[in-house]
C-alpha cells in the first residue's frame, strides 16, 4: 500500500522532462559512447544551460572505470563532466541572476542543504547532503545526477557561476574543476609573495597550481616526471623546474618549501616531497589515487610539517577564483577535441600525455 501511495505522489511531482544528448559510460571498461538522457525542465530557480564546452578532468576517468568504488561506486550509466560552461537558454520564474543569453558555468556540485553550518560558511563541498554534478542522487528524477558530456544542462542558480567575458571559453571550462582546486588549497595556506611553492604533477591540476601559484607572486617549482614538459613549466609560470625521478635534483631543495602542492593521480612517494618542506611548512594533496599512500611519520614530526588535503572549492570561493581569472587573463591551456575522441582522450591522460587539460567542443555532439 505504502509503495503505491510513495509511487503515486512520486509520478504527481516529478518534473516534465527533456531529452538530452550525452555521451556515457555503461560499465567500467566499456569506454564512453552515444546516450540519450532526460533533463528535468527549469524549475523555479533553475537555469537550464546549452553546454559548450566541458574539460575531460582525471576524476572523470576514475569514476568512469570505478576507481574510486571504495568511496564513491559508480552508477552506469555515468555521464561525467563537471567542468561547464555553456549559454543560458531558459531560467525559471524565481531566477534573479542570469538571464537567457548569459554566459553560464558549473562545477563539481549541483545541490546541497544550504543550510548546515558548512553551507552557511560558503564551503558546500563540505556539505554532508551536497550533491556532485554526477552520480550522485537526482532529487528531481530519480537515479543519478548526469553531468557536462551534455549538450544541456539544468541547475539551480545558486549553483551556477558567471563566466568573465574576457576569457576564452574552451580554457575557461577546467577552471570549474582544475582551476578551484588549485586556487583554494593557495588561498588556505597563504601562498604569496616571497613564499616557495612547489607544485607536483604538471597535468591539467598542475599546470593550473603553476598559474596561480606565479600570478600570487610566488616563487614556483615544478616537480615532474615527463622531462619534455621542462620548457612548457617555464613558460606556464614556473621560475624551476625539477625531474622528480632525479634524487640529486630534488636534495637540493630539502628542507626549504613553504607549501607543495601535490596533484599527482597514481601512486608515487609522497615522503619525498615532506621532506622538501621547511619548519611548519605544508604539503597539501589534491591528487586522489586509487591506492592509499604511506607516509613516514618522522618526516612530519622533524620540522613540524602538516600533511593535509583540499577537495575543490565553495561557490563564493569559485565565483571569487574565476573573478581572478579574468582579471589577470587565466585560463587552462587546451587541446579542443570533438566529444567523439572522448576514449582516445581518456588513454592518453593515463600516460601523462596532455598539454594540459582536454576542452571537448559540444558542437560535435548534435
Ligand atoms: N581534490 C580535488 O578536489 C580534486 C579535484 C580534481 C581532480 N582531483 C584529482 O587530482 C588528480 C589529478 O587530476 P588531473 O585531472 O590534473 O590529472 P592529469 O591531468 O592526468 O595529471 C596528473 C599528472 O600527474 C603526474 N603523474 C601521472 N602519473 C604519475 C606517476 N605514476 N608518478 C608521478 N606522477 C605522475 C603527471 O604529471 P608529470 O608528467 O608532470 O609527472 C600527470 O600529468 C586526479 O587523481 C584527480 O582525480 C582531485
Ligand atoms: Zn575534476
Ligand atoms: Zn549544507
Amino acid at each position: 500500500m505504502a509503495t503505491t501511495e510513495v509511487a503515486a505522489r512520486n509520478e504527481k511531482d516529478l518534473p516534465v522532462t527533456f531529452s538530452s544528448k550525452a555521451f556515457a559510460a555503461q560499465s567500467a571498461t566499456s569506454g564512453l559512447g552515444p546516450q540519450t538522457i532526460r533533463r528535468r525542465t527549469p524549475q523555479e530557480n533553475d537555469v537550464q544551460i546549452e553546454i559548450l564546452f566541458c574539460g575531460i578532468c582525471h576524476s572523470d576517468l576514475h569514476q568512469v572505470r570505478n576507481e574510486w568504488n571504495d568511496v564513491m561506486p559508480t552508477v552506469y550509466p555515468c555521464v561525467p563532466g563537471h567542468e561547464i560552461v555553456g549559454r543560458v537558454t531558459k531560467v525559471g520564474p524565481g531566477v534573479k541572476k542570469f538571464k537567457p543569453g548569459d554566459l553560464a558555468a558549473v562545477g563539481c556540485l549541483v545541490d546541497s542543504d544550504r543550510t548546515c553550518p558548512e553551507c552557511q560558511a560558503g564551503l558546500e563541498q563540505f556539505c554532508p547532503n551536497m550533491i556532485l554534478t554526477y552520480n550522485f542522487p537526482d532529487k528531481q528524477l530519480g537515479g543519478v545526477t548526469y553531468g557536462g558530456y551534455s549538450d544541456n544542462i539544468v541547475v539551480d542558480e545558486r549553483f551556477v557561476l558567471r563566466v568573465p567575458s574576457n576569457l576564452d571559453l574552451a580554457g575557461a571550462a577546467p577552471l570549474l574543476c582544475a582551476g578551484i582546486t588549485t586556487y583554494s588549497p593557495m588561498r588556505r595556506w597563504g601562498v604569496t609573495k616571497g613564499k616557495k611553492v612547489g607544485i607536483v604533477g604538471l597535468g591539467g591540476l598542475g599546470h593550473m597550481g603553476v598559474k596561480f601559484a606565479h600570478a600570487l607572486g610566488a616563487q614556483t617549482v615544478v616537480f615532474t616526471t615527463s622531462p619534455g614538459k621542462k620548457e612548457d613549466a617555464l613558460r606556464l609560470g614556473a621560475d624551476e623546474v625539477v625531474v622528480s625521478r632525479n634524487a640529486d635534483e630534488m636534495q637540493k631543495h630539502a628542507g626549504s618549501f613553504d607549501f607543495i602542492l601535490d596533484a599527482v593521480a597514481a601512486d608515487h612517494d609522497i615522503n619525498a616531497y615532506i621532506n622538501l618542506l621547511r619548519r611548519d611548512g605544508n604539503i597539501t594533496l589534491v591528487g586522489a589515487p586509487e591506492k592509499p599512500l604511506p607516509v613516514n611519520v618522522f618526516g612530519l614530526l622533524f620540522r613540524r610539517r602538516s600533511f593535509s588535503g583540499s577537495l575543490i572549492g565553495g561557490l563564493p570561493e569559485t565565483q571569487e577564483m574565476l573573478d581572478f581569472c579574468g582579471k589577470h587573463n587565466i585560463t587552462a591551456d587546451v587541446e579542443v577535441i570533438p566529444i567523439q575522441k572522448v576514449n582516445e582522450a581518456y588513454e592518453r591522460l593515463v600516460k601523462a600525455d596532455v598539454k594540459y587539460r582536454f576542452s571537448i567542443d559540444m558542437a560535435s555532439l548534435k
